[in-house]
């Protein structure tokens, strides 16, 4: 089997797997696949960071082979134990017989807990340093960036971060690096990542900027476990967590519902209508046609939630429960929620809707807004009166 390596700098390669078929990553949508990265070190002691999904073993060791014999590997580092970096590594142990196979304290539970190991993992704890002779490794603890596992790994002499899954997003592509990619196409899919993987620890994020800063690290490139490298333009992707981490709301609103006879679809264009009037920017998305993690992409840097959804047997419509739970799990900070829905005769959705934002500790704007059957004159003209306050409000902003 052959695979090509790719040279990231003269030490270190590339040597991961390209998934260009995914597409649900744990109920993410991966329209454009993925990429499982793991790099080589080659220093008087040579390292491997990271595996991949255990389907791609082969493909790992093919790429390795291509730069050195696998068993000349003598350590490999597992800087996250989720399987798609840690899946294939029993295969890879038996296969390189590495000298030492380290991860961080909690790293090593986690990686004996899912593969019940016969093999001893040495413990790395946060500022440890690693020495591969002519090079040196710091290691970073991340703990939930993205598991409590999670560190980093910083190759000092090519000032290179091995950063796990922070600054990555799933796109598989034919280029490594991101100097070679559409920058519109990067910003949203390391967008749509940030926004279903990496938001609830915001506050994580813009700690470890500030402690990469603080400690002085000098960083030309950031090496991530999914998507493309970034080399020359380190400082666009650091810009992009650093916005993204303080969550600060624009003048945008996203509409997300689903509709049974279009009543509440006809209730979503209103409100969108009405706040395009008022010159906010607005993204209307009914939920059987989208994605969650598609609406999330787009609430990211929202000001406002709008959720509507009809009432079925006393309740919300299965799909916006699903986006409802999802968006509590992922707690956007800094956004105003407001309700509505078209009934027939009970009408519980709209409230549900706004006591769940509420619970979230969302702000929430009016009351819930429900028109019976299809919306009339009167109805819409209630839709448009919401959209106005909801744009008012964005329009103070934060106050
Ligand atoms: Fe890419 Fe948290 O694993």
């Amino acid at each position: 089997m052959e695979f090509t390596p790719v040279k990231v700098t003269e030490r270190v390669y590339w040597v991961g797997a390209v998934d260009w078929n995914i597409r649900d990553f744990h109920g993410y949508s991966t329209e454009r696949g993925s990429t499982y990265n793991a790099y080589l070190i080659l220093g008087d002691k040579i390292a491997l960071i990271d595996t991949v999904k255990a389907p791609f073993c082969e493909e790992l060791l093919a790429r390795i082979a291509a730069v050195i014999n696998p068993e000349k590997i003598d350590y490999i580092i597992s800087n996250h134990a989720e399987m798609d970096h840690s899946g294939a590594l029993p295969k890879v142990i038996a296969a390189v017989k590495p000298e030492k196979v380290f991860a961080s304290v909690m790293g090593v539970k986690a990686l004996n807990e899912h593969f019940h190991l016969d093999y001893e993992i040495v413990p790395l704890r946060d500022g440890d340093t690693l020495s591969l002779g002519n090079l040196s490794l710091k290691f970073l603890e991340t703990r939930m960036l993205h598991w409590p596992d999670s560190m980093v790994t910083y190759l000092v002499e090519e000032r290179l971060l091995f950063s796990q899954d922070g600054f990555g997003m799933h796109l598989a592509t034919g280029e490594r690096f991101a100097d070679e990619l559409d920058p519109v196409l990067l910003r949203n899919q390391a967008a749509k990542y940030y926004a279903n993987i990496i938001l609830p620890y915001s506050q994580l994020i813009l700690k470890l900027i500030e402690r990469i800063k603080t400690l002085g690290i000098a960083i030309d490139i950031i090496a991530p476990d999914h998507g493309p490298i970034w080399r020359s333009d380190v400082g666009k992707i650091l810009s992009w967590y650093q916005e993204w981490a303080e969550q600060k709301p624009r003048q945008k609103a996203v509409v997300v519902y689903d509709t049974m006879w279009q009543s509440t679809d006809l209730m979503a264009r209103a409100i969108a209508d009405g706040l395009a009037g008022e010159g906010i920017e607005v993204k209307v998305m009914r939920l059987r046609a989208t994605d969650r993690s598609d609406v999330m992409t787009e609430v990211l840097d929202a000001g406002a939630i709008i959720i509507g959804s009809p009432t079925l047997n006393n309740g919300i419509f299965p799909t916006v429960a699903d986006m409802l739970v999802y968006l509590k799990g992922l707690k956007p900070k800094n956004k105003f929620g407001a309700a509505f829905g078209s009934y027939g005769w009970s009408g519980e959705a709209p409230g549900i809707i706004f006591n769940e934002l509420k619970g979230m500790g969302m702000e929430t704007i009016g009351e819930p807004l429900k028109v019976k059957y299809v919306p009339d004159g009167d109805g819409l003209k209630k839709c448009c009166e919401l959209a106005k306050e909801i744009s008012r409000r964005l329009k103070k902003g934060g106050e």
